[in-house]
C-alpha cells in the first residue's frame, strides 16, 4: 500500500507580509546572529523564541576548535528554555542567519540533530511549536509545528 506524508506550510514573499508578532520575532533572531560564535564557518545563526508566558529568549551557534563540540543556535536556545524557564512551552521559534561568505536572502532550516531536539521539546511540553524560517531578506516560511520537519521521528516511546 502506498502512503504519503503531506507537509503544509506557509510561504511569504517577505517579512512585510508577516503578522506583527512574527515579524518582531524574526527580527529578534536576525539581531541575535551578532552574538553567534562562528569563527570557523563564518555562518552566524540566530534563534529567537516566544515562550507560552510571553517571554522572549534567544540562542546562537557556538563553535569550537574541536568542531563536533560546537552547538547550533536552535539547541542553544532549547537549553536556555529548559534551564531558565523549566516547563514553559515555546509558542513560536524564529531562525535566521548571517552568511559572511555569501548572501542571506533565503530561509535556512534546522539540521537533523536540531529537528530531533525540537520534536522532543515539543512533545514533552505538549504544545505545538510554530517555526518561522527566514534570512536577512527574502521569503519567509512558517510551519505550524516543529514536528512537521521530522517525519518518522525516533521518540521516547520506542524506549518503553
Ligand atoms: N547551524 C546552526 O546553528 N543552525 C542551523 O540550523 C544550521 C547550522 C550552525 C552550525 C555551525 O556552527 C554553522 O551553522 C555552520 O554549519
Amino acid at each position: 500500500m502506498q502512503k504519503e506524508f503531506t507537509l503544509h506550510y506557509e510561504e511569504y514573499g517577505s517579512d512585510r507580509e508577516l503578522a506583527p508578532g512574527d515579524a518582531e520575532l524574526l527580527q529578534t533572531a536576525r539581531k541575535a546572529t551578532a552574538h553567534a560564535y562562528a569563527p570557523y564557518s563564518h555562518f552566524q545563526v540566530g534563534a529567537a523564541a516566544r515562550l507560552a508566558n510571553g517571554v522572549l529568549i534567544t540562542g546562537t551557534n557556538q563553535e569550537n576548535a574541536s568542531f563536533p563540540a560546537g552547538i547550533c543556535a536552535e539547541r542553544t536556545l532549547l537549553s536556555v528554555a529548559g534551564a531558565q524557564h523549566p516547563g514553559v512551552p515555546i509558542e513560536t521559534l524564529a531562525i535566521s542567519y548571517h552568511n559572511e561568505n555569501g548572501v542571506s536572502d533565503r530561509p535556512i532550516s534546522p539540521c537533523g540533530i536540531c529537528r530531533q531536539s525540537l520534536q522532543e521539546f515539543e512533545q514533552r511540553t505538549g504544545r505545538p511549536m510554530r517555526v518561522i524560517l527566514g534570512g536577512e531578506t527574502g521569503k519567509v516560511i512558517v510551519l505550524e509545528r516543529s514536528g512537521l520537519l521530522l517525519p518518522f521521528a525516533f521518540s521516547a516511546d520506542e524506549l518503553r
